[in-house]
Order: structure tokens, then sequence, then C-alpha cells
């Protein structure tokens, strides 16, 4: 992670985040272990609790002191957020909102500002700024432009396909996959599948992203009419009971269900207990089998994101830039916190400059900049 090593090395020379309490309710991964060391680098205190009880890796855990446990039940899970919220941090880093709205419940004082890292925890965000109820500035990392385009495509396209091949050693070339939402992160998996010579079918509900779809050379058609095609289904949109009863009863004996979207809700876990046969059986870890109309469909990791659930997440080349934003974010709050609006704000334009110019550093890539006549004529209307 070279961006976030030469952060760390600038963090502690100029302690930009000396004695800051810092609540993190993120993956807790190898990766994460970096961004907390930066972070102390910086002279914070940070404290860490997991963003999914199914995606924490226990030995990152144990190192960093951190209570989180892989597989940990729903109210431990939940009682290790609230410990964090007590503890009353000043800047809050969130992978799914978790923490800052449990802060919100418990009466906010004395939060400078928080950063976010996923879409489904903005969209709860800006709920909470829509209501009027936001108490501090929040930065969506996830909407910067190194985050976006590079984290989410490249990230989660290759992650979301590593924990379907680890969980189930499927071979995609030649298979039908269904993926539903194709926003970045769904693009990302289609790019990915098709590289690995699967025959992609996307279902969408947005006409500009279902023709941009169409355009990108993929299928595109209605889920009920997908069902019956796919090998493997993949959502990812952030909604909830994408995937439900009428497709399960359509869909081919063999087929591999998985979800990369942020919550478990994206697959109706209820519906599909309701159509089956009878009792689920775990055919390989992380693969329960449910026989529905003698028919065998195989759901990965509960229907939890199955890139971290079955797999490892993002590589750390990808976290790396992602993590270098939530960095800056957090250097951007302690340095203006006070002055910035109660709003979901944008990563400031220049932290995504330096973030994609320290990563083409490491890579040994050099790039051209404008002569001076060329920033006239762009700076010039006639
Ligand atoms: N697994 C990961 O590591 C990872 C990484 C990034 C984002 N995410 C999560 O993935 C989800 C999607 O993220 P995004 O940034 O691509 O979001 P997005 O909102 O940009 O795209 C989601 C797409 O899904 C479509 N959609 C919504 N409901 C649908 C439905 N019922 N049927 C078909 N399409 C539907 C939307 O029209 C949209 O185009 C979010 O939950 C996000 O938090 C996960």
């Amino acid at each position: 992670m070279p961006v976030l090593r030469s952060l760390r090395e600038r963090f502690q020379r100029d302690r930009p985040l000396a004695g800051l309490r810092i609540g993190a309710c993120l993956q807790v991964t190898a990766e994460t272990a970096n961004l907390v060391a930066t972070l102390r680098a910086g002279g914070a205190e940070p404290e860490l609790c997991a963003a999914n009880p199914l995606t924490t890796q226990d030995e990152v855990a144990e190192a960093l002191g951190v209570s989180a446990r892989r597989g940990e039940d729903f109210d431990t899970w939940v009682a290790h957020i609230r410990e964090v919220a007590e503890w009353r941090p000043q800047i809050t880093l969130d992978d799914g909102a978790d923490l800052l709205t449990v802060l919100h419940q418990l009466g906010p004082e004395g939060v400078i500002g928080g950063a976010e890292e996923t879409t489904t925890g903005l969209l709860r965000l800006r709920k909470l700024e829509a209501d009027g109820e936001l108490a501090c500035p929040v930065i969506a990392v996830n909407e910067s432009r190194t985050e976006r385009t590079f984290n989410d495509r490249y990230g989660t396209g290759q992650s979301a396909l590593d924990g379907i091949i680890r969980a189930t050693n499927l071979l995609l070339a030649g298979r039908e996959l269904v993926l539903m939402g194709y926003g970045p992160t769904g693009r990302g998996i289609a790019q990915r599948a098709r590289g690995a010579g699967a025959v992609v079918i996307v279902c969408e509900v947005d006409p500009l992203r279902a023709l941009e779809a169409r355009m990108d050379g993929l299928e595109v058609m209605p889920l009920l009419e997908a069902a019956g095609r796919g090998d493997v289904f993949v959502t990812v949109t952030g909604s909830r009971g994408v995937l439900r009863a009428e497709h399960f009863e359509r869909m081919k004996d063999g087929s591999v269900l998985a979800n990369a979207g942020h919550f478990d809700v994206e697959i109706d876990l209820d519906a599909l207990r309701a159509v089956a046969d009878d009792e689920p059986r775990e055919v390989l870890p992380l693969v329960e089998q449910y026989t529905v109309g003698g028919r065998k469909l195989n759901l990965l990791a509960r229907g939890r994101v199955v890139n971290l659930a079955a797999g490892e997440g993002h590589p750390p080349a990808a976290m790396d830039m992602s993590f270098a934003n939530v960095a800056l974010a957090v250097e951007h709050l302690a340095l203006h916190g006070a002055e910035l609006p109660h709003r979901v704000l944008p990563v400031p334009q220049p932290i995504d400059e330096e973030i994609a110019r320290l990563k083409l550093g490491s890579l040994g890539v050099e790039i051209d900049t404008l002569t001076p006549d060329q920033q006239d004529y762009r700076a010039s209307w006639s």
C-alpha cells in the first residue's frame, strides 16, 4: 500500500491528528490495520469495530486488540459498535454508516465529522441530511474519483468474482452470469466476468444504466426472464428483495446465488426458505444448498457480501487508494471540520489528485502537464 505508506511517513513528521479520538467501523482486515497504523502515526487514537460480522480477519483483530471476531452473532456485533460509539469518538469512519447512525441515536455532541466508504452508507446519511438531522459534516469518500473508478470497478470487480470462485471452484467460461445492478460496482463485475469467458446478462431498473450495459455489449432483460437462463446470479444493487420467490422457482439446477451489495437483504432469504423443499444443506464451507422443486440452488455466504465473506475483500492495491482517501479526509476534518456545513460533502479535488499522483508514482508512471499556452487557452472563453 505505497500511497498509504507515503502518507504515514508525512503524518509521522507532521502529527496532524494529535490526540484525536477516531471511531472506525470498518471491515477488520489487514488493509484496515494499515489505515489504523497511519492514523496512529498522525497522533490519533483510533478504536475499531467491525462493519460486518462475517468479514473479520481474526488474526488482524487480535493483533489490533479489537473485540470483533469472524462470525460473531448479531447482538455481539451491535454491542461492539455501541462500545465504540459510547467511547465518544470525535471523527467517525464508516463502511455502511452504522457507527455514525448509532452516535446519532446516542446524541452526537462532540462529533467533528465522519467519512463514509460505501454507497449504502451514503444513502442512509443523505436521508439523515434530508430530514435535517445530520449533526456533522460527512465526507463521501465513496464518491471520490480515485475510489469510485478504481476501487469499485477494479477492486470489487475482481474480488467479487474471486469470492465466488473460491467458494465454488466454478469455471466461469461459457456460463451465463446474471448481474443485477449496473452501477460502478456492477460494471466492474461484468467486465471481469466477461474477461473470464462468461456471458453476462444485466438486469436494471434505471434506463440509462440499462442502455449503458447494452452499449457495452451485454445482454439486458427483465430478471424474470434471466432467472431461467443464469448459472450464476450476482446482486449488487443496494436494494432489498431483488431475487425473490418467483425467480428462485425458475432457476436452473445448480444455480449459484451471490450478493456483492452491502447488506444481506438483496437475496430474499425468507422467500428462499419458504419455496425450498426442505432444510438447506451445507455442501461446502460458505455454500448452502437449497432444493426448490427438485432443483439445487447454491447460496453463497448466506447472502452476505461475497467478496469479503468468501474472499479477502479488495486487494491491498485497491484499498490503498480508498484508505488514502479516508486518511486525507480525516486530516481535512481535523483541520476544517468546525467550518464545514452539516452535509454530505465531496472529497476535495486536490485530495483526489494527490492520491492519483502518488499512486502513479508508485507504479513508476509519469505523465505530462499542460504548457502555459495550453493553460491560457483552456482558461479563455474566447
Ligand atoms: N462488495 C463490495 O466490496 C462493494 C463495493 C462497493 C459498493 N458495494 C455495494 O454495492 C451496492 C451497489 O453499489 P454501487 O455503487 O454500484 O451503487 P449504485 O446505486 O451506483 O448502483 C446500483 C444499481 O442497481 C440498480 N438497481 C437498484 N435496484 C435494482 C433492482 N431491484 N433490480 C435491478 N437493478 C437495480 C440501480 O438502478 C443502480 O444502477 C451498494 O450496496 C454498495 O454499498 C459493495
